[in-house]
């Protein structure tokens, strides 16, 4: 009898599901981190919510990259204090960039925190939960050798259910020396080719139509059998022999996932090949769009950024992929203020800008970060003021340029896939050609997860307007 009970009360437990509230800051990956997350915890009866005061675990998946984004956190976390306090019994959990570098200096500052988890360790999370269900704190940092989530299927909380990220590599080798990411995401691997067109299979199977593959460096891509890729000079000749680059992993998306559209993020200039651009030609499901960080024009300044590349390579590389494929949509991000950064070095970061005429970029005041190469051996000697006035010349460079190249664009027609309402008139639609420019059209019959051709009729500087034809 008592045994009986005993499996009743089990078996209530289990299938009373528990709320968590996942917060995510930062880059695509982060967002497609938060995905694997409420994977893990699904399996543990965690279902996700959007109301933070139902919440039984809220978690917040955070940015390293900039001090801004750091201080944006520190916010959030003074917000969940404030929910803390009327329910004393909600979880707190720290997960990313800022759990990896700060540590248990997380848990002393900031006393509502309950869980510090990095990157890596994300798959420790219900054993954590159970140790803050015991009284204690938890944390696990541990970065590592191996981890990629091959087998986790995320769980599409945060997608339009059209387009979807699928994440190939994780970590950077690359050491740029301003940036923290080699600190909080580890050394590079790569996921399994198997894995990846598995998860491809499973999201056309669920209507999506379009993937980007993501990896802090994609043009790094290296399988061969598992392992950092600074290890691969340790494979066996038969490992070697039957390795798989990004061009070869595109070349597999792209045949095994005809129906879908493929992007991918982000490119690094110092290791994109021709064989990827000239892949990106021979197959029309890979889109026409490349994201090449650029961080500056001066060769001064690209040296001391540890970049790898000249400016010279970097145009090089411009003029290949436009002489393979003209109408391809280039986007870049850009520092202002780098250490050491004269007026000069400024020029030549915006005469580069006027050489390449990006349609769109992400661009930034420099931030100096602890344990950087730059942080450590450079001094942060451009004062904040000039950081500023740089950073409004290259913006407003970029909008002229994004509006000119827009405009070059009234009249054509673009293959459009529908993601969803126009965030300004619930009449239209917006969608994003294979060139990733937002295009906004009325929504006629069309729905969203549709491809339409759509013809261009007006601009902005940030997208393009037009009708279905
Ligand atoms: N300060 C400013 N911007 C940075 N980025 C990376 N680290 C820093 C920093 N310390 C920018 C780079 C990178 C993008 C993801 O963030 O431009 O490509
Ligand atoms: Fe940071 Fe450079 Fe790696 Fe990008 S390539 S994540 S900027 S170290």
């Amino acid at each position: 009898m008592l045994v009986d009970q005993n499996i009743l009360t089990k078996k209530r437990s289990k299938s009373k599901s528990k709320k968590m509230y996942i917060e995510t800051y930062g880059c695509q990956m982060n967002f497609s981190d938060s995905e694997i997350v409420a994977s893990i915890l699904s399996e543990e009866n965690y279902i996700s919510t959007k109301i933070i005061e139902e919440a039984d675990i809220i978690l917040v998946n955070t940015c390293s990259i900039r001090e801004k984004a750091e201080e944006t956190v520190r916010k959030r976390l003074n917000f969940y204090n404030s929910v803390k306090k009327r329910n004393k019994n909600i979880m707190v959990g720290v997960m990313g960039c800022m759990a990896e570098r700060l540590k248990t200096k997380l848990l002393e500052e900031e006393k509502l925190v309950d869980i510090v988890v990095g990157p890596d360790a994300y798959r420790d999370l219900p054993k954590l939960i159970k140790k803050v269900e015991d009284g204690r704190k938890a944390i696990n940092v541990i970065l590592s050798k191996e981890e990629t989530y091959g087998n986790v299927s995320p769980v599409r909380f945060l997608s339009n259910g059209v387009t979807a990220f699928v994440s190939i590599t994780r970590g950077c080798d690359n050491m740029c020396s301003f940036c923290v990411v080699p600190f909080t995401r580890g050394r590079e691997r790569s996921r399994n080719p198997n894995s990846i067109v598995v998860e491809c299979k499973e999201l056309i199977k669920n209507s999506f139509k379009e993937v980007t593959l993501l990896g802090q460096n994609v043009d790094s891509y290296l399988w061969y059998g598992g392992g950092l890729k600074k290890d691969y000079d340790k494979a066996n000749d038969n490992e070697k022999a039957n390795s798989i680059n990004f061009a070869k992993l595109l070349t597999i998306v792209a045949e095994e996932c005809p129906e879908l559209r493929i992007r991918f993020s982000t490119s690094n200039p110092q290791d994109m090949t021709e064989e990827v651009i000239k892949t990106m030609k021979s197959y029309s499901n890979i889109c026409n769009y490349i994201h090449l960080p650029v961080q500056s024009g001066s060769n001064k300044i690209l040296k001391l950024m540890n970049r790898g590349y000249t400016r010279e390579d970097y145009i090089n590389l411009i003029d290949t992929i436009k002489k393979h494929i003209p109408d391809c949509g280039l986007s870049m991000d850009m520092i202002s203020g780098f250490c050491n950064e004269t007026d000069f070095d400024h020029a030549m970061t915006l005469s580069l800008m006027d050489y390449v005429k990006y349609d769109y970029g992400y661009m930034f005041k420099y931030s100096d970060r602890p344990n950087t190469y730059a942080h450590r051996k450079l001094e942060d000697n451009v004062s904040d003021e000039i950081k500023s006035t740089r950073l409004s010349e290259i913006i407003s460079k970029q909008r002229q340029h994004s509006l000119e190249n827009n405009k070059k664009k009234i009249g054509s027609k673009f293959e459009v896939l529908i993601e969803g309402i126009s965030k300004k008139s619930e009449y239209d639609f917006f969608g994003r050609n294979m060139q990733n420019n937002v295009i906004i059209f009325p929504k006629q019959k069309a729905k969203i997860g549709d491809i339409v051709t759509v013809e261009v009729e007006s601009c902005t500087s940030a997208t393009l307007i037009g009708k279905i034809t």
